[in-house]
């Protein structure tokens, strides 16, 4: 038996808590306008026609919404969901039981699928094209080929790393969304529904202030809500107003502007080390100790939304605004 940490029970807890706020169909799903018509117009048509979905794939920063849409595509549809991640499926066999194992129009969740195994990720090229998997029987002179019908399903994909999916992957997908990260205007209609949800009660400006700290993201959105609701629980008769938000997230520590730590380190970097700029990707990376593609996929997308950082041909550069938010002076 696995050994079960404090970092596991804390996972659980927060994934309970992601489950509980998790919106379940389209009209619970705040912002994504355009993703949200377009999954809609596809489920319509679909159904319409009594044919299971297109393929569908979401890329997009961690905690935007990928898992919940998925879950809200089946729920639109009438269908099962089953789940399962990229490095779950080791072995083509792995993804034969799955498949075989669906009825007609179900839906299969692959979470990380940038990170299948490549010699299965073949096999799923004709699963998704032809409904059908060629599996091999046996080694040396016995070997032999079985073809193994499948059942019409729909493969939706989510991957927090668009750039390490292979084009033939990519193609197969009838619809491609990018999620992108959220105004707060749409993070604080998020966070008034968590609140009605979690039956405490909170303002526009009490809503707005923690969506202005939440980088963008519903998943940090409703993690600061909660931790503002114990604060309001205990010491305001549970009502957020705007000057319980910011007291409560100041004495958490939480930044003003939504940046977290690695943010941060880049923002440094850039301003500090090599005087604003500009400097190249690669050095910032090193510098950090993180991959280039993480930092340009997963960290400059959110500090370019913001004014912070600019891509220029010669490099990164610094904004007066990092400045600011870095305490720092030019
Ligand atoms: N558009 C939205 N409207 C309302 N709530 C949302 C929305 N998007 C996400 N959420 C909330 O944020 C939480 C995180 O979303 P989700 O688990 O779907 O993110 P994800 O993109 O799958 O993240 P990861 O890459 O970490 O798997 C959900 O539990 C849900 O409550
Ligand atoms: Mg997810």
């Amino acid at each position: 038996m696995a050994e079960i940490k404090a970092s596991d029970e804390f996972n659980r807890a927060n994934r309970a808590f992601d489950n509980k706020l998790r919106p379940v169909d389209f009209e619970g799903f705040v912002g994504q306008e355009k993703i949200r018509e377009r999954l809609l117009l596809a489920v319509e048509a679909a159904k319409a026609r009594g044919e299971p979905l297109d393929h569908v794939l979401f890329s997009g920063p961690p905690g935007l919404g990928k898992t919940t849409l998925s879950y809200i595509l089946g729920n639109a549809m009438g269908v099962n969901v089953k789940t399962t991640s990229g490095p779950v499926i080791t072995k083509p066999g792995d993804l034969a039981g799955l498949l075989t194992s669906l009825e007609p129009g179900d839906i299969v969740f692959i979470d990380e699928i940038h990170r299948m195994a490549k010699t299965v990720e073949e096999y799923l090229y004709s699963a998704m094209e032809d409904y059908a998997i060629d599996i091999m029987l046996d080694q040396g002179p016995n070997a032999r080929s079985v073809r193994l019908d499948l059942p019409r399903f729909t493969l939706v994909g989510a991957t927090t790393r668009i750039g390490l999916i292979a084009a033939p992957l990519r193609a197969r997908f009838g619809l491609v969304n990018r999620l992108s990260y959220y105004e707060p205007e749409r993070l604080a209609e998020i966070v008034r529904r968590s609140a009605l949800k979690l039956g405490v009660d909170i303002d526009d400006g009490g809503a707005l202030e923690i969506a202005r700290r939440s980088r963008g993201t519903p998943r940090i959105a409703n993690n600061l809500l909660r931790r503002v609701r114990d604060y309001a629980q205990v010491k305001h008769d549970n009502f957020i107003t705007e000057s319980v938000a910011t007291e409560s997230l100041s004495l958490l520590e939480i930044d003003p502007h939504g940046l977290d730590e690695m943010d941060r380190r880049i923002l440094e970097t850039i301003c500090v080390k090599f005087g604003g700029g500009p400097v190249g990707l690669s050095t910032i990376a090193v510098s950090v100790s993180e991959e280039p593609d993480t930092v340009e996929e997963a960290y400059e997308p959110f500090l370019i939304m913001e004014g912070y950082l600019d891509r220029t041909p010669k490099g990164r550069v610094a904004t007066p605004l990092a400045y600011q938010a870095l305490g720092l002076s030019k």
